[in-house]
């Protein structure tokens, strides 16, 4: 029999819990079939009013606010809904009770808090990858979502790709490719952490709030380089690495039927871009996945060499996929690739219905909070090895790394 402590313990848990979920869930409108859903603009940079424009396709959304700790982009949202109101804090936004979901697309240093503070509002959540900044931030968000009992997807896209889940169910799923021990990555010349701040950010601007955008970061006065290029920042996101890789190694995963290696290893550094980034510009991560196969990410911002792609090696053949088309090659002596090409489309609007129907229906989105956390965390494992210049080993149930 527990204890009375436990017992008491126990009973506060679960009355906290449900007083979390209650006060969120009397803010939160049960959708109906045809509703139009409300929806937010929390980051409204270049991603933000990209997905954004994906929502409004769709025929099925409002905008109704933007958010943005720099009024010119909220100014730029407005462009795509007058009526939209304005915030510089996020938190304000969530008072919206008229919001029914949000679209998070800030920088990655800001993803976990404004995610959880949108959950606990009672708002559906569609994150922009990748979902953390920090291993540890990733189990917070995923309870956040279950304890409100919210849909959250993650925007790795690839999830709803039409071409992925072909190629997967006809090369992976069959066996034909036999018993894969091998999956390469790679993604060179990503110009987005190559982007030089405008002229008219030489000095901070007076509708800019710098400390805000700061948020949990460490101050240092105004740089408009940190500002506008912060993917090369391990401050503010985590290089390449979380970047591109958490894209392929998601579909590595989606694949291979797994979410967690085992170890991970990494070496790079700032070879070619000495501009003051403290991300690598050069990278390899190699990833262990139990006795079962390895997976590898290179990836480069020097000029020569550019491209983005996954290739399965299995003993009976390869296949190769990128955001096009994919590939398939017999292990056969003189076998001929056999060439698919996608279709002609943006798969990202197909993740953003998938995201808007489960925000009806209830179910889990193509990919889950839980699916994103764990594929971050895979990419955190190569960072951290990359920054500590070690070899992590790695449990992936506890989600720690073990000691040496
Ligand atoms: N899924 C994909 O294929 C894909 C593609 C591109 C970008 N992304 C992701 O989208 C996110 C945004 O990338 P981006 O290229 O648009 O960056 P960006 O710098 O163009 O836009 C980010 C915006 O967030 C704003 N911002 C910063 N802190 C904020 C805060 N606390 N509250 C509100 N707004 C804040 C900035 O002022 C800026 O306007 C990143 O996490 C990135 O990884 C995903």
């Amino acid at each position: 029999m527990p204890s009375q402590t436990h017992a008491r313990r126990a009973f506060l848990r679960s009355a906290g819990q449900a007083a979390i979920a209650w006060s969120a869930l009397s803010y939160s409108r049960i959708l109906g079939a045809n509703d139009k859903i409300n929806m937010g603009l929390i980051g409204a940079g270049e991603r933000g009013r990209g997905v954004m424009g994906n929502f409004l396709k769709t025929g099925d959304t409002n905008l109704v606010a933007a958010c943005d700790v720099y009024a010119e982009m909220i100014d730029r949202a407005q462009k795509m809904a007058p009526g939209a109101k304005g915030f510089k804090d996020h938190r304000q936004l969530l008072e919206e009770k008229g919001i029914d979901a949000v679209l998070i697309a800030t920088p990655d240093h800001w993803h976990s808090t404004v995610a959880i503070d949108a959950l606990n509002a009672g708002k559906d959540v569609y994150v922009e990858k990748p979902l953390t900044l920090r291993m540890e931030e990733g189990p917070l968000i995923v309870k956040a979502a279950r304890v409100n009992n919210r849909v959250c997807q993650v925007g790795l896209q690839q999830r709803s790709g039409a071409h992925y889940i072909e190629a997967k169910k006809k090369y992976i799923d069959e066996g034909v490719l036999g018993k894969i021990s091998l999956v390469r990555t790679w993604w060179h010349g990503n110009g987005y952490h190559l982007r030089k701040a405008p002229p008219s950010l030489a000095t901070l601007p007076s509708n800019l709030d710098w400390a805000r955008f700061l948020g949990p970061v460490k101050w240092r006065d105004w740089d408009p380089q940190q500002f506008w290029n912060w993917r090369a920042y391990l401050d503010f996101g985590g290089g390449q690495v979380t970047d591109l890789m958490t894209h392929w190694i998601d579909v590595v995963h989606m694949f291979m039927g797994t979410d967690s290696p085992t170890s991970g290893v990494a070496a790079g550094g700032v070879y070619c871009y000495k501009d003051g980034r403290t991300a690598p510009d050069t990278i390899n991560v190699l990833l262990e996945y139990g006795n079962e196969f390895t997976a590898t990410f290179e990836a480069t911002l020097a000029p020569g060499i550019r491209g983005e792609g996954i290739e399965f090696c299995g003993t009976k053949g390869k296949l190769y996929i990128d955001r096009r088309r994919y590939e398939y090659t017999s292990a056969e002596r003189g076998a001929k690739p056999v060439e698919v090409m996608g279709p002609n489309y943006d798969f990202t609007l197909d993740h953003v219905k998938n995201f808007l129907e489960c925000c009806k229906t209830r179910q889990r989105p193509n990919c889950d909070v839980y699916t994103g956390h764990r594929s971050a965390m895979a990419s955190h494992l190569g960072n951290i090895s990359y920054v500590q210049k070690r070899r992590l080993n790695f449990d992936p149930l506890r989600e720690e790394i073990l000691p040496l």
